[in-house]
C-alpha cells in the first residue's frame, strides 16, 4: 500500500495552464494527493493548533491563509511529510513548497484531501547534512485569491514536528495588486513583495496586499473596503472572505504577533483611477491617517512610503512615466517628515515602459528590478544585512543565452 502511494506520487501529473506572452508555458505540477491517513499507523498527527506550526502572514483561527504569499513552516525528522487541507480550501489552489534550501516545487491542492508532499524520494533528502537537521518544510500559498485551511499536519510515525526560531526583524509590505504580484507568473511569489521580504532571506514578512484595493475605505473595483478599514481585520477582501465573514471580518490581533521593523506602503493607484471616485484631498487626508494608524500599532517602525509609478506612455518619438498622486505623497511624507520614522522611496528611474506587462502590471523583471533597489535602499538606510545564502527566491527566472556567436 505504501510502495503504490509512492509509485502514485511520481507518476501521476497535473498540467497547469501559465500564459507566457500569451503563449502557454509549459508547467507540470505534480499531483500530490493520497488517501487520508487519519487511521494509518505508520502516520504521526498534528493539529492545525500544534506549537511546533509557524504561520507566516495572516491566518485566522479557523486555519485558513489570507492575503498575499501567506506560509507555514516546520522541522521534521522522519522520512515523510503529508498535509490535510480543510474544506475551507479554495479548489485548485496552487501551493509552493520547499524542503530546506531546494528549489520551490508546486502543486495545486483542494479542500477536504491530504497531499504527501516530502517522501523518501524528495530530492534534497538524503542530502541533507548533520548541521542542517532537523529537515524544514516551507510552504507558500501563491494564488493572491484563494488560501488554504490547515487541517493536520503528518509525519513518519517514527518522526516528530520542530519548531523553528522566527528570524529577529520583520517586514510588512502593504499594497494592492502591484504588490500582491497580480499577472506575475507565480503570482504572490513573484511579485516585487516577495523578491524584497523573501529576498533578504533573513527577517519574517507580511504581504497585506489585495488586487483592486484602495488606501481610501471605499468600494474599489469589487473591494467592499480600503485598507484603512482593511489592514486591522485578518483576511482580505476577497469574495472567499465575504462568504466566511460577511461584514465582520475577524480582527487582527497585532499584539499576539511580533512588530513589524519596517513598513513597505505601496497604494493609491487604484484611488487615482476616475472610475472609484477618490479626490486627491480625501487621498491625502486618508494616507495621513493611515501613516498614524501603522505608527499606533508598530511604534517602533520605520515606514516607506513608496512612489507610484502608474504605468507609461508614449510622448512623441519616446515614452515617459505617468506617476499618480505625486504631491500627495510628497505631502505625507512632509508631513511626517519631523518624526524621522517616516521614509520616501522614489521609484522613478527604475522600471521603464517596457518592465509593464499588457495588463498594467510590472514583467517579472520589473518586479525583480523594484526589489533589488528597495532592498538596497533597506540595506543603505537602516543597515539590513543582504542575509540570503544561495537558495533560489524567484522561480522559473532561469533566462540565458547558450550561444557564444550569433
Ligand atoms: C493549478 O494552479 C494553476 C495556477 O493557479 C492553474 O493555472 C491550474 O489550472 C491549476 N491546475 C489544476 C489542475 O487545477
Ligand atoms: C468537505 O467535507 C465536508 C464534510 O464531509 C462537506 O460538508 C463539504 O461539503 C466538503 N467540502 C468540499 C469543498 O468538498
Ligand atoms: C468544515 O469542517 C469543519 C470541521 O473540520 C466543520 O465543523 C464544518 O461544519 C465544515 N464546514 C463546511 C462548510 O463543510
Ligand atoms: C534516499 O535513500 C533511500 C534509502 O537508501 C533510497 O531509497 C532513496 O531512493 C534515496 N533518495 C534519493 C533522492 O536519493
Ligand atoms: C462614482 O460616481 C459616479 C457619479 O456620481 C457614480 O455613478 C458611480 O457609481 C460612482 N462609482 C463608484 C465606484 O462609487
Ligand atoms: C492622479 O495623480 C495625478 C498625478 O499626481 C494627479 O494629477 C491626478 O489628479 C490624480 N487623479 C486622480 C483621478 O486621482
Ligand atoms: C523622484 O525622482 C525623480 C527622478 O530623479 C525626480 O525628478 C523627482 O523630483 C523625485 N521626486 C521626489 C519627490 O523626490
Amino acid at each position: 500500500m505504501k510502495l503504490f502511494s509512492s509509485i502514485a506520487i511520481l507518476a501521476t501529473t497535473v498540467s497547469g495552464t501559465i500564459l507566457q506572452n500569451g503563449q502557454v508555458r509549459e508547467v507540470v505540477f505534480p499531483d500530490t494527493s493520497i488517501a487520508s491517513v487519519a487511521h494509518d499507523l505508520s502516520w504521526r498527527t498534528y493539529a492545525p493548533s500544534a506549537k511546533e506550526l509557524s504561520y507566516k502572514g495572516r491566518w485566522d483561527s479557523k486555519h485558513i491563509s489570507w492575503w498575499s504569499a501567506p506560509g507555514l513552516k516546520f522541522g521534521f525528522t522522519g522520512d515523510k511529510v503529508a498535509i490535510s487541507f480543510g474544506n475551507y480550501t479554495s479548489p485548485s489552489v496552487l501551493i509552493a513548497y520547499r524542503l530546506g534550501g531546494q528549489d520551490w516545487l508546486f502543486t495545486n491542492v483542494t479542500a477536504n484531501s491530504t497531499h504527501q508532499l516530502i517522501s523518501s524520494s524528495t530530492t534534497g533528502l538524503n542530502l541533507t547534512t548533520q548541521a542542517q537537521l532537523p529537515q524544514t518544510l516551507e510552504l507558500r500559498v501563491t494564488n493572491w485569491a484563494y488560501g488554504v485551511q490547515i487541517a493536520g499536519v503528518h509525519v513518519s510515525s517514527t518522526g516528530e514536528l520542530f519548531k523553528l526560531k522566527d528570524f529577529h526583524k520583520t517586514l510588512e509590505i502593504i499594497g494592492d495588486s502591484l504588490s500582491a504580484g497580480q499577472y506575475a507568473t507565480y503570482e504572490g511569489i513573484s511579485s516585487y513583495s516577495w523578491g524584497l521580504a523573501a529576498g533578504f532571506g533573513n527577517v519574517e514578512f507580511h504581504i497585506t496586499a489585495y488586487p483592486g484595493i484602495c488606501l481610501v475605505d471605499t468600494n474599489c473595483w469589487g473591494n467592499p473596503r480600503g485598507q484603512t478599514y482593511q489592514w486591522y481585520h485578518t483576511p482580505d477582501t476577497s469574495g472567499r472572505a465575504l462568504e466566511i465573514y460577511g461584514d465582520e471580518p475577524e480582527v487582527w490581533d497585532f499584539k499576539e504577533h511580533p512588530a513589524a521593523d519596517i513598513v513597505v506602503i505601496n497604494l493609491g493607484t487604484n484611488d487615482n483611477n476616475t472610475h472609484n471616485n477618490v479626490t486627491n484631498d480625501r487621498y491625502l487626508h486618508s494616507y495621513i491617517e493611515f501613516v498614524a494608524g501603522v505608527h499606533r500599532v508598530y511604534p517602533h517602525a520605520d515606514i516607506v512610503l513608496v512612489s507610484l509609478w502608474n504605468g507609461f506612455n508614449a510622448v512623441g518619438n519616446s515614452y515617459a512615466q505617468g506617476g499618480a498622486f505625486i504631491d500627495e505623497i510628497e505631502m505625507v511624507y512632509n508631513h511626517y517628515k519631523h518624526t524621522g520614522f517616516v521614509h520616501y522611496f522614489n521609484t522613478t528611474g527604475i522600471l521603464q515602459h517596457n518592465d509593464i506587462a499588457p495588463q498594467y502590471h510590472p514583467t517579472d523583471v520589473g518586479h525583480v528590478k523594484v526589489a533589488s533597489h528597495l532592498m538596497q535602499y533597506i540595506h543603505l538606510k537602516f543597515g539590513w544585512e543582504l542575509g540570503a545564502t544561495g537558495p533560489e527566491v524567484q522561480h522559473d527566472t532561469l533566462y540565458w543565452n547558450n550561444q557564444q556567436n550569433y
